[in-house]
């Protein structure tokens, strides 16, 4: 099995304002790997740190192999990291356009994408969100945000990342909704074959689907094994500090 991302005793924070504590993770190639913890406890840092968008003091990000600490986001991006922020930064995600339809958006996105390739990366995007198909002429400004939430991953798709990270997905969404989307995380998976580092509130969903987990409480890593053996009273007591 090989390895997408590893981090290695990572220690970053913004400015003087320190986060994260020897945090060591890792990623192998066509795993979902769940990051749960408590509000505060530096789940949103440690992707900013993978992409460049928090200070790493000491320690590593290495990406297939290569060493990318420090790098900046579009450097990252280029190397094949699909980054969905949380929401309500994602609802000004700067790559969706308003005035622009969801087809647009996602040829917008495939700059750099063969041309040959863009319609065939398009119907992948449709085949995980059948509902962006039906909306491809609306204005992405009068998206839901569930609609939004699914056009965010989608403009993450086009560039076929080997990684994709998604910070709380489902935060906000209606509970029918929810399903879905953790059915549409497997499917990017299992059909796409793209690695997945998973964010999410939802812990007992998001285990379910989840080959590793790592808990994250004050910027330590309290858990990190099988996503099936952490049940709900484990996971309350690595929240409480047990
Ligand atoms: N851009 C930022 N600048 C300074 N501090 C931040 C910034 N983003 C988050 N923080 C702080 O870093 C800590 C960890 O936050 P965060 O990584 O967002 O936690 P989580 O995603 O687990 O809820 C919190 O104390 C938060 O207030
Ligand atoms: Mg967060």
């Amino acid at each position: 099995m090989s390895e997408v991302l590893r981090v290695e005793k990572l220690e970053a924070g913004y400015g003087k304002f320190h986060v994260l504590f020897g945090v060591d993770l890792t990623v192998n190639s066509g795993e979902i790997v769940v990051l749960l913890g408590p509000n505060g406890a530096g789940k949103s840092t440690l992707l900013n740190s993978i992409v460049g968008m928090a200070d790493v003091y000491s320690g590593r990000v290495v990406l297939l192999g290569r060493d990318i600490t420090g790098d900046p986001p579009h450097e990252v991006m280029k190397m094949g990291v699909a980054y969905v922020m949380q929401s309500p930064n994602n609802f000004g995600t700067p790559n969706i356009f308003g005035e622009l339809t969801v087809y647009e958006n996602l040829v917008a996105a495939s700059a750099g994408v063969p041309r040959e390739e863009v319609g065939r990366r398009i119907e992948e995007v449709y085949s995980i969100f059948p509902k962006l198909r039906d909306l491809r002429d609306r204005k992405a400004k009068f998206l839901s945000g569930g609609e939004r939430q699914m056009l965010a991953i989608g403009l993450g798709l086009m560039k076929k990342p080997k990684l994709l990270m998604l910070d709380e997905p489902t935060a906000g969404l209606a509970p029918k909704l929810v399903s879905d989307f953790f059915i549409a995380i497997r499917d990017i998976r299992d059909k796409l074959g793209i690695s997945i580092l998973l964010v999410e509130q939802n812990a007992r969903k998001a285990l379910e689907i989840g080959d590793r987990a790592y808990v994250l409480v004050t910027g330590r890593v309290r858990y990190s094994g099988g996503a099936k053996s952490l049940d709900e009273a484990k996971l309350a007591e690595l929240f409480l500090g047990g």
